[in-house]
């Protein structure tokens, strides 16, 4: 008889890559952008954040980069207290993670071989150890001959695919992407979530927020919505 997975092990906090318990936000003088937010991603779990323009996807995702801090609730990443952290925990915490902006946020006066380089040259790494990993990453987003281009020469799809490879290139252990397809067409938003799939085959834990129902829907991951503020929808 199959030996059963023991339930209390996969929700541990000690292990899971984020936890939100009662988690609120608001900007600045402005109305609670989320409300009593209460979210477990399990590490080497695959998720959709969908919902509605302004509905607060990419807010979620700020509190989760520590770009911004909850209001009200609790925030644990990696095991660790995450809702307040002293500015010096920043980068450990950064480090884990991958993101993709919804703004893509890339460096126009690097080449695109070098915004994709540049959190491995940050990390210390020596050329050697990582040149073929950006080229090969750079290939598989069908990026290989735009190399040496820099981002004001690409298009939207493009910079968008840029900004994926920079996020995945040193195997994050969290990868957060923020409409990751947005500005591409539906093969291509099909064949990155291809690398989203495999990346978390592989045990990286990813959370995708999109407006894309159809994409969520086929890849067969775990769907939540957020709805005014409020998060309900699958959290396994
Ligand atoms: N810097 C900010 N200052 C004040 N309000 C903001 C700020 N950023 C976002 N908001 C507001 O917070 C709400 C949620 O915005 P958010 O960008 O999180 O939504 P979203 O779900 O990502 O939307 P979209 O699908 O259009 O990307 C919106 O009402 C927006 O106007
Ligand atoms: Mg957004």
């Amino acid at each position: 008889m199959p030996v059963q997975p023991r339930r209390a092990a996969l929700t541990d906090p000690a292990t899971d890559t984020a936890r939100l318990s009662g988690v609120s936000f608001g900007y600045a003088d402005g109305p609670d952008v989320l409300r009593d937010v209460n979210l477990i991603l399990r590490a080497g779990s695959f998720h959709f954040l969908t919902g509605p323009s302004g509905a607060g996807k990419s807010t979620l995702l700020k509190l989760l980069t520590l770009a911004k801090r909850p209001t009200a609730g609790q925030l644990d990443l990696f095991g660790e207290a995450a809702g307040a952290p002293p500015r010096s925990a920043l980068p450990g915490f950064r480090r884990r993670m991958g993101v993709v902006f919804q703004d893509f946020r890339l460096l126009d006066h690097l080449s695109a071989f070098d915004n994709v380089a540049l959190p491995l040259r940050l990390a210390g790494a020596k050329r050697e150890s990582w040149a073929a990993d950006v080229e090969e990453m750079l290939d598989w987003v069908g990026l290989g001959d735009r190399m040496d281009d820099r981002p004001p020469t690409l298009s939207g799809g493009e910079k968008q695919r840029l900004a994926i490879a920079r996020a995945v290139v040193t195997r994050p252990e969290l990868i957060l992407a923020d409409e990751p397809t947005g500005s591409v067409d539906s093969a291509m938003g099909e064949r990155l979530l291809k690398l989203f799939q495999s990346l978390n085959r592989l045990g990286t834990t990813v959370l995708i927020a999109s407006h894309d129902e159809a994409l969520a829907a086929a890849s067969g991951a775990a769907v939540l919505r957020l709805d005014g503020g409020r998060l309900s929808g699958d959290r396994a």
